[in-house]
């Protein structure tokens, strides 16, 4: 097959970052996916339902076509019962983030402990408010390459068991135990993949070399994790949806003695994904993952317009600019085998 269409894919984990970083990237998410969910993880974060709404105007104001982003708040030891009530009527914002404090890139702000917010959380179920969930533990003695296992058993099985009705995401799944954990579960719980933990395992970070354009969190697992995705994203199982995690970093920043968690995938995400489904032939697959288990989980409509991509091999640009830096992509400066190549947006 050298052509697909089909629906237009919507983005349901995504960093756009702000002011002129944000002016430098959106527009790669924009050619392509209909909507997006961005996360709240700025410095400070986002957490009212007004410093959501200007951060989505300013998103908007930075392009010329049409988007739709749709936000998250982030949630802290001191998110208020309040504030959730308020975001619940608000069209534009559709989840609340849980960062554990600590887990990931701008973190520090994340609750420390869940029970800090149960109230919070009670309140979400009621409204029918969905979590995302950066799915790590943090202690210091938990290997890096368990935290996301060690997360699902202590403290996402516990978190389902006291609020079954709660909508819950798991975001960026990476292991093997995630896959079977949330396609053991009930509809309440699904589980974005990024299109980088479909292609690579831990090799592409580690052997030849430290590769810090490879590094992100959750860190790539080994292959067997990668095959468990690979089936996972590929079954027609609509727990499992479409979430970047496109993560730009300066490039000083990531090409550094302690180089930041992130990858910037949005350039070629869509393309990716197409190269990760055709590996597992189920291109027929790619639509129903990329543009409708995440509408529908959300509770949203189906987008009506349409995308294609054809099989052409272009190749990546070295970097981008990001604000006054530069931005290193996936695969900067090597093939990309598919192309966008008409929307009729
Ligand atoms: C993300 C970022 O840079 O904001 N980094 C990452 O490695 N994925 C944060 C996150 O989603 O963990
Ligand atoms: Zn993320």
């Amino acid at each position: 097959m050298h052509r697909i269409t089909f629906t237009q894919p919507d983005d349901w984990h995504l960093h756009l970052r702000d002011n002129a970083n944000m002016s430098s990237v959106v527009s790669a998410s924009a050619r392509c996916f209909a909507r997006v969910l961005v996360m709240p993880n700025l410095k400070p974060p986002i957490t009212t339902c007004v410093q959501a709404l200007d951060y989505r105007q300013r998103i908007c104001a930075a392009l010329t076509s049409h988007f739709n982003p749709l936000m998250t708040l982030y949630l802290t030891n001191n998110t208020s019962v309040t504030e959730i009530a308020k975001a619940k009527n608000i069209e534009q914002i559709i989840a609340v983030k849980y960062y554990p404090a600590g887990a990931t890139t701008h973190s520090e702000a994340g609750v420390t402990d869940l029970r800090r917010v149960w109230d919070v959380l009670e309140a979400m179920q009621t409204y029918d408010l969905p979590l995302s969930i950066h799915g790590e533990v943090t202690a210091a003695s938990i290997d890096l390459f368990d935290r996301e296992k060690v997360f699902i058993e202590y403290v996402l099985d516990p978190l389902l068991e006291h609020f079954p009705k709660l909508r819950v995401v798991l975001e960026h799944i990476t292991t093997q135990e995630a896959v079977e954990y949330v396609s053991n579960s009930d509809a309440n719980l699904a589980a974005t993949i990024t299109a980088h933990h479909l292609l690579m395992n831990r090799n592409e970070l580690l052997t030849g070399g430290i590769h810090p354009h490879h590094y992100c969190l959750p860190v790539l697992k080994r292959e067997k994790h990668r095959q468990a995705l690979l089936e996972a994203a590929t079954s027609g199982n609509p727990k499992f949806f479409l979430g970047t995690d496109s993560a730009p970093h300066a490039k000083n920043a990531k090409e550094s003695a302690c180089g930041c968690a992130g990858i910037y995938t949005a350039p070629a995400a869509l393309e990716l994904y197409a190269e990760a489904f055709e590996q597992a032939q189920a291109l027929d697959k790619l639509e129903g993952f990329a543009s409708f288990y995440g509408a529908d989980f959300y509770r949203l409509p189906r987008n009506t317009k349409t995308v294609t991509l054809e099989k052409r091999t272009w190749s990546m640009p070295a970097y981008f600019a990001y604000g006054e830096e530069k931005v290193v992509p996936l695969r900067a400066g090597t093939d990309i085998y598919w192309q966008l190549v008409q929307n009729d947006l």
